[in-house]
C-alpha cells in the first residue's frame, strides 16, 4: 500500500485556510444548536463531521479536470477542500439549518443542489451547498469556499451503505446490490415523511418532546 502524502506537504499554507473555515463553520452550527436549547426547542442536529479533502484524492480530481495537481490551482477551480457534514434529525430540520446559515450576512451562497427533491439516480439524497465566507488569519482577510453536505441519520446510513460499492464494480452481483440499494433509498424517503407525520402529531397533543 502507498503511503498517503501529508496535507501540510501538499497544501502549505492554505492548510491553515481550510483549517480555518470549517472551524468557522463549525462554531456556527454550535451556536444555531445551543440558541435552539436555550429556548427549550429541540436540538435539529445529531453530529457534525468536517474534513479536508485529502490530497491524493485532490490530486486525482485536479488532474481529471486537467489542472496542474498543486494546492495553487484550487482556488476558483475546486470548492470542495474543505467539506462538512451535517447530519440532522428530521428532513425539515435540514431545510431550516441550510436558511439559517444561508442568511447569515458573510456567508454567500454559491451553488445549491438539492438531491432531497432530486435525488441522484443512484438514489441519493442530500442538501449540497457550496458556501464562500471571510477568513481572518491576523491581519490578512481570505474568502474561502467550503462544501456544506446536509442529511438526515438514515440518507446517511444510505450514503455510507451505498459508498461500499461506489468503487467495486468487479464485485459479482453488482446490478442487483445497486437496485437493492435504489430501492432502499425510495423506502427510506416514504419512511421519513411517516416520520414527520408521527413527529407532529405527537406534538399537537400537547407535548414538546419531538
Ligand atoms: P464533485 O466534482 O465530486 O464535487 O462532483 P459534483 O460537483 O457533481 O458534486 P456533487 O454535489 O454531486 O457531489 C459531491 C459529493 O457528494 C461527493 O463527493 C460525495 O461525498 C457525495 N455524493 C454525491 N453523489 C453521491 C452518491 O451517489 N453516493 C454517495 N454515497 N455519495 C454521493
Ligand atoms: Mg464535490
Amino acid at each position: 500500500m502507498n503511503k498517503e502524502m501529508d496535507p501540510l506537504d501538499f497544501y502549505g499554507e492554505s492548510l491553515l485556510l481550510y483549517d480555518s473555515v470549517l472551524i468557522e463553520l463549525s462554531s456556527r452550527i454550535d451556536i444555531i444548536r445551543k440558541s435552539r436549547l436555550l429556548h427549550s426547542e429541540r436540538d435539529p442536529i445529531e453530529n457534525v463531521k468536517t474534513r479536508i479533502k485529502s490530497p491524493d484524492s485532490m490530486i486525482e480530481k485536479l488532474k481529471m479536470k486537467g489542472l496542474e495537481p498543486v494546492a495553487e490551482s484550487i482556488p476558483g477551480n475546486i470548492n470542495d477542500a474543505a467539506g462538512m457534514r451535517v447530519i440532522c434529525t428530521y428532513i425539515d430540520d435540514v431545510y431550516s439549518v441550510a436558511a439559517i446559515l444561508a442568511k447569515q450576512k458573510d456567508i454567500e451562497v454559491l451553488e445549491v443542489k438539492d438531491y432531497i427533491k432530486n435525488p441522484k439516480p443512484s438514489g441519493y439524497r442530500s442538501y449540497h451547498m457550496i458556501v464562500e465566507l471571510p477568513i481572518y488569519i491576523g491581519e490578512d482577510h481570505h474568502r474561502i469556499c467550503a462544501e456544506i453536505q446536509l442529511r438526515t441519520l438514515s440518507m446517511d446510513f444510505w450514503a455510507s451503505l451505498e459508498h461500499q460499492i461506489r468503487y467495486k464494480h468487479d464485485i459479482p452481483n453488482h446490478k442487483m446490490i445497486e437496485s437493492e440499494l435504489k430501492r432502499c433509498a425510495d423506502e427510506v424517503a416514504s419512511v421519513e415523511m411517516n416520520f414527520l407525520t408521527i413527529r407532529d402529531m405527537i406534538n399537537a397533543t400537547g407535548h414538546r418532546s419531538g
